[in-house]
């Protein structure tokens, strides 16, 4: 399986699995936006479109995860989990020492990913999400210390 950058010929692709993905999808413009940022990345992996993609910023030291999604055919086969090791390894590469995210109370896969990546839940903020007023938790993950 192959993570790579993604260029603007993957952002049609990008913008399918989001809108299939996410119950406030973010337009197209957004991922074009953060292809432009020189601290953002967006990674996909390739068979042979891109299936899956991790949106996420490398910023003061910090691993920030905005948004990570796999084509809903092509669910729980490793892919999403093999996107964030990628950005955990990046993050590292460049001295990150902490990784950070929020994600929604009520999307248990998304949870398990992360607490399988090494991410614990360290705050609830109160009706975080705009559009229907769930809660976010806060997830972080120290980089430090290699898990085996
Ligand atoms: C969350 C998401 C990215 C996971 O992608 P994926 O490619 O299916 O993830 P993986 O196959 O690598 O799963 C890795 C681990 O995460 C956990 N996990 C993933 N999906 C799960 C589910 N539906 N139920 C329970 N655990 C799940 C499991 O521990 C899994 O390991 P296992 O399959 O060996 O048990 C995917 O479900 C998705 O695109 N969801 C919609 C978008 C979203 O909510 N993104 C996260 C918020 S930004």
């Amino acid at each position: 399986m192959i993570v790579e950058p993604a260029t603007a010929a993957d952002l049609d692709a990008i913008d399918e699995i989001e809108q299939h993905s996410f119950k406030a999808p973010w337009p197209r413009s957004v991922f074009e936006g953060e292809l432009a940022r020189d601290f953002a990345r967006i990674d996909v992996v390739r068979d042979p479109h891109v299936i899956a993609f991790n949106n996420y910023w490398l910023v003061a030291g910090e691993l920030h995860i905005l948004a990570i999604a796999t084509h809903p055919d092509r669910r729980r086969s490793g892919i999403g989990g093999r996107l964030l090791a990628h950005a955990m390894e990046a993050a590292r590469a460049v001295g990150a020492t902490l990784a950070t995210l929020e994600v929604r109370k009520g999307n248990l896969p998304a949870i398990a990913l992360y607490e399988r990546a090494g991410f614990v839940t360290v705050h609830t903020r109160q009706r975080y999400y705009q559009d229907d007023g769930e809660d976010a938790l806060v997830m972080l993950c120290e980089l430090t210390a290699r898990r085996s």
